[in-house]
């Protein structure tokens, strides 16, 4: 049985004090959860404060990207070192923002989750097709030369320590959620491409995340998929009612 974790992405939303505001009402909701991983991505100014508040409680810290070199002359990157040290346990990798915005590659993702794994971090690597490609059918074909190109190169022992997170690009911040059954079918899918690359046993140890407009009203639905192994939330993530909602639901 797979351990489901729901982890919320804040992108660039919440100031530290905000964070802090958000920590008092949220550990209270789920102090008691222990059906599943909970983890909280904030922006990098706002993660001393988040480790700080969440101290003590079920609730595990994430970077929302990482720089591959330890260190060096590279204005405003971060490393994952520094992620560390600063208390996270997690890092997002891949994020189809990062790729849309910022020129992430695969070729980037793989550089920078072999980072984060010889670091200690557990990465969250992100894939997914744009609507251009679902509706051309290459859905399966994009999926699998993102998971070609950035998982495939880590070695065995590397891939048993990651998460993959399933965001079709479509889906992500419009309120357009896959269907349930969209989302098993790629879940399975991504599944098969580990068993092809490792062993069926690194497949069937996966957990793959579904990301992209997760909310209270369609988690019961996406839980009860037996693929899903938790989401990545974005909006929702940004209120702790409705992110707690989701959390007892996975
Ligand atoms: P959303 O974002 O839940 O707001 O669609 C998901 C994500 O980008 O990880």
């Amino acid at each position: 049985m797979r351990r489901r974790v729901i982890a919320g992405n804040w992108k660039m939303f919440k100031t530290q004090s905000e964070t802090r505001a958000f920590f008092s009402a949220f550990a209270p909701l789920v102090g008691s959860s222990t059906n599943c991983d909970i983890v909280i991505a904030p922006p990098f100014t706002a993660i001393p404060a988040a480790v700080e508040v969440a101290k003590g409680t079920n609730i595990a810290i994430s970077g929302q990207d990482v720089f591959w070199e330890k260190d060096g002359a590279f204005t405003g990157e971060i490393s994952a070192n520094m992620l560390v040290e600063a208390g996270c346990r997690y890092v997002i990798i891949g994020h189809s923002e990062r790729r849309q915005f910022f020129g992430e590659t695969d070729e980037t993702v793989a550089k920078k989750t072999k980072a984060a794994l010889a670091a200690g971090l557990t990465p969250i690597v992100c894939l997914g097709e744009l609507l251009s490609h679902r509706e051309a059918g290459q859905t399966h074909h994009i999926c699998k030369s993102q998971f070609t190109g950035g998982v495939a190169a880590l070695t065995a022992d590397e891939f048993s320590r990651i998460l993959i997170a399933y965001e079709p690009v479509w889906a992500i911040g419009t309120g357009r959620t896959a269907t349930p059954e969209i989302a098993s079918d790629v879940h399975r899918f991504l599944r098969q491409c580990a068993a092809e690359r490792f062993s069926a046993a690194h497949a069937s140890a996966l957990r793959i995340l579904y990301g992209g407009s997760v909310k209270p009203d369609n988690i019961q639905g996406l839980m009860a998929q037996e693929e899903l192994d938790g989401a990545l939330v974005g909006g929702a993530s940004l209120d702790a009612k409705s992110f707690a909602t989701i959390v007892s639901f996975a």
